[in-house]
């Protein structure tokens, strides 16, 4: 009897361990494997709140009446837009792959679903299913597509009762099941007829007003894995991962960090990890925000990340007539430049043994340490933090290396070998010259 009740005690736990997504299969090991591998992809906000250039949620901000909001579709037609010409800068930026929003807050689709003619093929004078295109170009390039969508739908009169912060429409008239049967009937549609989906981006959970509604997370994440095994999830509510998620958001911040506030539930977990992150202050197209970080800064975000062990998804906002932001562009080919000869050092690669320090981080393959040493900039000069010069000698760094040895440190831009030695718990490296590019990169070899 005894015996009867362990056997089934045992079972009972593998299958709550199970139901948890806590097993994980070697496929889906070697799944996000490869997605930690990628490092780098490109986040792409469009929809028709572009045409309003302030931003996805304008909407929201300026109380704009749904039916009103829903006249826009009329007039969107991206004469300019590209899938083919939007992938290959994204490829030569060195991105491998691209997130894009198949129906953000607004509840518009942008792709041709039968689950609603609230949809780009319907309802606009474009009348072409933009996600199919972007399915084809990403496919040709070889880069992995990635879909995000909204829980939360600010034109439905069936979304759940009470979940918005500002509901544009009578909160009496909802219907969850009605809603939840729409969603999944999309998400089938999404993860049927556009190829193989890399990973499921959801995003708008965090704004329920009820902490605890349940959102049948389980059903839908099992539906997912059912219609593509291979298909990640991950899930921007701002906590810690839940259930059968695959990796872990951060919104505009590192691991770690949480200086735009939204990461102040959840600590970083083992799994996979990605830092999304705006080029100028808003995600979708704002023909006023000009605040865009430099391509410098970028480079920095994304080594910076790649040594914290994150992939980087570096966001724009397409204008409304399909193409992108001049600065945009910009800041890609400066990206795709560095990425260019040094993308080695950061592709396949993990956070390196040596947690980030004052003058950069660390990136590893394997045996092959990159001690990336970053450049900053303060009141318009560059400055190395965290660097040393001992007694008139040549500038030098500190590398912690406790219970580990190097055997070469050499400059990866002219292979020239380095000198260093023992110090304390670690290396002290010495570099030729002050660095002035962005990341100076070291490579050194651990012995085995
Ligand atoms: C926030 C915003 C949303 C944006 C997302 C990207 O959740 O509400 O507009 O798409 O961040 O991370």
């Amino acid at each position: 009897m005894k015996r009867i009740f362990s056997i089934l005690f045992v079972l009972l736990l593998a299958l709550t361990v199970a139901a948890q997504g806590l097993v994980v299969s070697d496929e889906t090991r070697r799944i996000r494997e490869d997605f930690q591998d990628r490092k780098f992809g490109i986040f792409i906000h469009w929809g028709i709140y572009s045409m309003l250039a302030s931003g996805e949620w304008v909407m929201h901000n300026r109380h704009i009446d749904r039916d009103e909001y829903a006249k826009l579709a009329g007039g969107f037609c991206p004469s300019w837009f590209s899938a083919r010409e939007w992938v290959q800068l994204f490829k030569e930026a060195g991105a491998q792959y691209v997130t894009f929003t198949s129906r953000h807050h607004d509840g518009f689709s942008m792709w041709g679903t039968k689950a609603s003619s609230y949809n780009i093929v319907e309802t606009t004078p474009y009348g072409r299913d933009v996600l199919k295109s972007l399915a084809e170009a990403c496919s040709e390039h070889g880069l992995k597509l990635h879909l995000y969508y909204s829980h939360m739908d600010w034109q439905r009169t069936d979304y759940p009762m009470g979940a918005c912060r500002n509901c544009p429409h009578d909160e009496a008239t909802t219907n969850w099941d009605s809603y939840y049967a729409f969603m999944n009937m999309q998400l089938t549609e999404l993860l049927t007829n556009y190829g193989p989906i890399g990973a499921i981006w959801f995003d708008g959970m965090w704004d329920h007003k009820e902490k605890e509604f349940d959102w049948r997370l389980g059903e839908q994440y099992a539906l997912i894995k059912k219609l593509q095994p291979k298909c990640l999830i991950g899930n921007n509510h701002h906590g810690s991962p839940i259930g059968a998620e695959d990796f872990q958001l951060f919104e505009q911040d590192l691991p770690g960090q949480n200086s735009a506030g939204f990461s102040g539930e959840q600590k970083v977990s083992q799994l996979p990890l990605e830092t999304c992150m705006t080029m100028n202050n808003t995600w979708g197209y704002n023909i006023t925000d000009k605040n865009y970080k430099s391509g410098d800064e970028l480079i920095r975000r994304l080594v910076t990340a790649a040594g914290m062990n994150a992939n980087f998804l570096l966001n724009i906002g397409p204008r409304p007539d399909g193409q992108l932001p001049d600065e945009a562009v910009d800041r890609l080919k400066h990206i795709g430049a560095f990425m260019d000869s040094n993308s080695s050092t950061i592709y396949g690669t993990r956070g390196g043994c040596v947690p980030p320090q004052e003058w950069g981080v660390t990136t590893q393959k394997g045996k092959t340490l990159y001690i990336h040493v970053l450049n900053k900039e303060k009141d318009g000069k560059i400055v190395n933090e965290g660097l040393k010069r001992i007694n008139g000698g040549p500038l030098s760094l500190f590398l912690p290396l406790s219970g580990q040895s190097i055997s070469k440190v050499t400059l990866r831009s002219d292979g020239s070998s380095l000198d260093f030695q023992r110090e304390g718990d670690g290396y002290r490296i010495f570099l030729p010259k002050r660095p002035n590019t962005v990341d100076c990169i070291l490579t050194a070899t651990l012995n085995p």
